[in-house]
């Protein structure tokens, strides 16, 4: 089954062709970064705009790097929630518009579920069930996968994102938008114990994160050196900063562990692309014994092939749209979009 998938609920405006959910055969992703550097994170209404200008084109383009035409496809998936509400609509106008005109079916699909499916696509061998950390620049999320399309949330953020928190962070170290990938790059070689962020106290869900208050305190830090005309040091906070975001995400998912005892964890979702905490995570399993899922780096990120995986198995599970459907800025990942 060939499947036109469709992702544009941030900043890249991606189509892909998947084949049976786990063969991909043509992935495009058209960036918006270097637009939207030079405003040091996401402009909604710039994203929604270059997304009108560039679906159409990005679509043509993924279906002739596929080899095939409109003709050949069974299905399209498109991310309907959750998003930046405005550039979640392109893609969804832009399917409900194709299927319409061709008679295709329709799979709405949740975006994290996408990132979560990313890891079916480099891992041909997984299957659910198992534990997933989904690190993203909106969500962390710890969640139970029982099947392709059950889900149950162990634990979540309480504030910011992980990947928010980075983005907040580096930014005020001077490093370029998107803040996290440049922290990753820039300061992998600082020294990770030089300064020490507080390790959040979350009361209610020990599975439940924070990072507002590191957050915070690295600001304050920031803030105290430029006051003092002292040099940022950008590589020894950036590198300690890492380590004290990951340490959380660390401690959380082996409590989550503890508790499941699941044979296998996958990450997830753009931050999943840090050095950290690929290699913190790799121990942690080894500690464990527990079979350890990462995505490739280039599906780490929003792209569209990821979406058309999780397509697959959505469709399977007979979870498919009308005209009707509508694009959600937020909805929970145990959410089935029916109308
Ligand atoms: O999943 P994603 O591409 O978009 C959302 O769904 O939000 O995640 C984007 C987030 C941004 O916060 C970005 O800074 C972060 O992922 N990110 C990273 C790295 N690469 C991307 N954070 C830390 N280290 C990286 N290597
Ligand atoms: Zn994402």
């Amino acid at each position: 089954m060939n499947i036109l998938a469709i992702e544009s609920s941030c900043d890249d405006t991606g189509a892909a062709v998947v084949r049976d959910g786990r063969e991909v055969l043509s992935n495009v992703v058209a960036s918006q970064v270097p637009e939207h550097i030079l405003y040091g994170g996401v402009v909604p209404e710039i994203a929604s705009r270059r997304h009108c200008e560039s679906v159409s084109g990005v679509c043509a383009k993924a279906l002739s790097d596929a080899d095939l035409t409109l003709k050949d496809i069974d299905a399209v998936a498109v991310t309907a929630a959750p998003g930046l509400i405005g550039a979640l609509l392109v893609g969804v106008n832009f399917a409900k518009g194709l299927c319409f005109a061709n008679d295709i079916p329709l799979v709405p699909v949740h975006h994290l579920r996408g990132h979560v499916a990313s890891n079916y696509i480099s891992s041909p061998s997984l299957e659910p069930p198992f534990l997933a950390l989904i690190v993203s620049g909106g969500h962390t999320h710890l969640v139970n996968v029982k099947s392709y399309t059950d889900y149950e949330v162990i634990g979540r953020t309480r504030d910011d994102a992980a990947g928010e928190a980075m983005d907040k962070a580096a930014r005020l170290l001077g490093l370029p938008y998107p803040g996290g990938l440049n922290m990753d790059k820039v300061c992998a070689n600082g020294d990770p114990k030089k300064y020490v962020f507080p390790f959040p106290r979350v009361d209610g869900s020990e599975f439940d994160f924070s990072f507002s208050g590191m957050k915070t305190a690295a600001i304050n830090l920031i803030h105290n050196k430029q006051q003092k005309g002292e040099p940022i040091d950008t590589e020894n906070i950036g590198a300690s900063y890492m380590r004290c975001v990951v340490k959380v995400l660390c401690s959380k998912t082996e409590k989550a562990m503890d508790l499941l005892k699941p044979s296998r964890f996958v990450i997830a979702g753009g931050v999943s692309a840090n050095s950290v905490l690929r290699r913190e995570m790799q121990a942690l399993c080894k500690r464990k014994k527990i079979e350890l899922f990462m995505p490739e780096l280039r599906y780490c990120g929003d792209n569209a092939a990821m979406i058309g995986s999780q397509g697959y198995y959505e469709y399977l599970a007979g979870h498919t749209a009308g005209v009707k459907l509508n694009a959600f800025a937020t909805m929970d990942i145990d959410n089935d979009f029916s109308e």
